[in-house]
């Protein structure tokens, strides 16, 4: 059914979006979206209803003049002949204009709003397409919009032969709107689905949901699926009540499908923001794709996932790759009474801190208790636990001071300490610090080898933190046993002896 058929983009955020809108936008603002919508790259514009208002009119008219080339520029009229002349006088500067006209068929509008009888309804319908063809010729093309074609499955075949009578007298474009989105997504596809199979040899079907419960995305690309091309949306979802088909989450399914979308992707998490701040609705943070929680995690669960898959075109839980769709998150880590030690182990090593997994481990149940009592805990004090727990363990060793003495064939250190309260104040000679403070140890009862060291700044890529020098390093008890620790001072004697006092914590409790 999609053999060949490349989805075609017709965003109706500057006509149904804006018709919505508390405060409907000017030609400058109108200009901003206009000018996200070329950058997004779709084909076909619909630029506002010029019939409504000069202000409208005026909008219309500038955004045809500046349209690039190969754009469809369409604008939207009532099928009266005023209505048509004012579209066709706003857009004709277009290289690509397009008359869009409106008429409802289905029984309940056509009986109570329309108030008039089916055979009238075509008629109108002929007229309007005969008349909008005479000022347009050959320089552009109609698009006839069945309003509440999602009505019409009592009279769907009054609708298929009115369409063809509206197609000989110069309609190219038919579009199928679920004008109010009352019945289920495969019921209006299936609607669409036996248009297509009547008409699409003689014009482009198109689909236009709104989204008043919520599946106009899955109608709409279903309905690309059915046959139709043409699917009208509108950026951020915008549009009457609960909106339009959102575009984005079209293109990304349809993406997803492997379906060949001829749009700029990456610049959707961009528009999305300009959208919401010219529109002046915010992005809800559940929002698909562009909300800020769309590509969070906070379960255990799926932390872990993400994490193990992170950096990967398809991730463990989410449906793209934030990179898709212009957003620079990686997997998006937040911690709460949910989450593990994954979570924990990514913030902190993101924030620009050494940790390992094992460390986190030490970090989760504090992190949980605090996070039980405020909720998804914020960075600071993420980074305020890790350092307490990593770098200043309490136990029953305590660091009093460090100092270097005068120097003799070796060096001699002084080195005090408690240990359960008891203070010692001993001297060493040694190649060094760390030397000195493990015989020191050893002394008094605690033996520890010293199985690996390193020296790093500490902090150094962390934003308004003084970097200090850091050691980590692996001691070994006499049984064997390996423990990584780690130590944090502006001195870097200091910061290897609060290292081992660290370990000893660690070990002896
Ligand atoms: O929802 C609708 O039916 C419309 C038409 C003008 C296409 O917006
Ligand atoms: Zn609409």
């Amino acid at each position: 059914m999609t053999a060949g058929r490349k989805p075609f983009f017709f965003d109706t955020t500057l006509r149904d979006g804006n018709q919505a809108l508390k405060k409907p936008w000017n030609t400058q603002q109108k200009e901003i979206i206009f000018k996200e919508l070329i950058k997004l790259g779709v084909q076909a514009v619909e630029v506002g209803f010029s019939g409504s208002n000069d202000m409208d009119f005026e909008a219309c008219q500038y955004l045809a003049s500046i349209a690039p080339k190969n754009m469809v520029i369409a604008g939207l009229a009532r099928a009266v002949e005023k209505d048509i002349l004012k579209v066709y006088e706003a857009i004709k500067i277009a290289d690509k204009p397009r008359i869009h006209i409106v008429l409802a068929m289905s029984p309940f509008n056509m009986k109570y709003v329309l108030r008039k009888e089916p055979k009238d309804v075509r008629k109108i319908g002929i007229d309007a397409v005969k008349y909008a063809k005479s000022l347009i010729k050959e320089n552009g093309d109609i698009q006839f919009s069945v309003e509440h074609f999602g009505d019409c499955k009592d009279n769907l075949s009054f609708v298929i032969d009115s369409l063809q009578e509206i197609i000989e007298a110069g309609a190219d474009v038919i579009n199928l709107p679920n004008t109010v989105e009352r019945i289920r997504p495969l019921e209006f596809v299936k609607m669409v689905s036996a248009v297509s199979k009547e008409l699409s040899d003689k014009a482009i079907i198109s689909v236009h949901n709104h989204n008043d419960l919520g599946m106009a995305t899955a109608a709409t690309v279903e309905s690309f699926f059915a046959g139709a091309t043409q699917l009208e949306c509108c950026l951020n979802g915008l549009g009457e009540r609960a909106g339009n088909t959102n575009l984005y989450e079209v293109a990304i399914c349809l993406h997803n499908c492997g379906v060949e979308v001829p749009l700029n992707l990456s610049e959707i998490y961009e528009t999305a923001l300009t959208v919401s701040e010219m529109s002046g609705i915010p992005i809800h943070e559940k929002m698909p794709l562009i909300g800020e929680d769309a590509l969070a995690h906070r379960s255990g669960i799926h932390q872990d996932g993400a994490s193990k898959t992170q950096g990967m075109k398809k991730g463990a839980y989410r449906p793209i790759h934030p990179s898709l769709i212009g957003r620079d998150d990686d997997e998006k880590f937040g911690f709460t009474s949910q989450s593990g030690k994954t979570a924990l182990y990514e913030i902190i090593k993101r924030e620009g801190y050494p940790i390992t997994v094992e460390e986190a481990v030490r970090l989760v149940d504090i992190a949980k208790k605090e996070s039980e009592k405020i909720g998804e805990l914020p960075i600071d004090m993420i980074l305020n636990i890790y350092i307490k727990e990593i770098y200043e363990i309490d136990g029953a060793f305590k660091f009093i001071s460090f100092k270097k003495l005068d120097n003799c064939e070796k060096e001699k250190f002084n080195l005090k300490f408690s240990h359960n309260g008891k203070e010692h104040d001993v001297t060493e000679h040694g190649d060094g610090p760390l030397e000195c403070c493990l015989k020191a140890l050893g002394d008094i009862g605690f033996p520890l080898k010293l199985t690996h060291y390193e020296q790093s700044a500490f902090g150094e890529e962390a934003k308004g933190v003084q970097a200090d020098a850091m050691t980590t390093i692996q001691l070994e008890t006499p049984d064997g046993r390996k423990i990584l620790c780690r130590g944090k001072d502006p001195s870097t004697a200091k910061a290897n002896v609060k290292a081992i006092f660290n370990g000893l914590n660690l070990i002896y409790g």
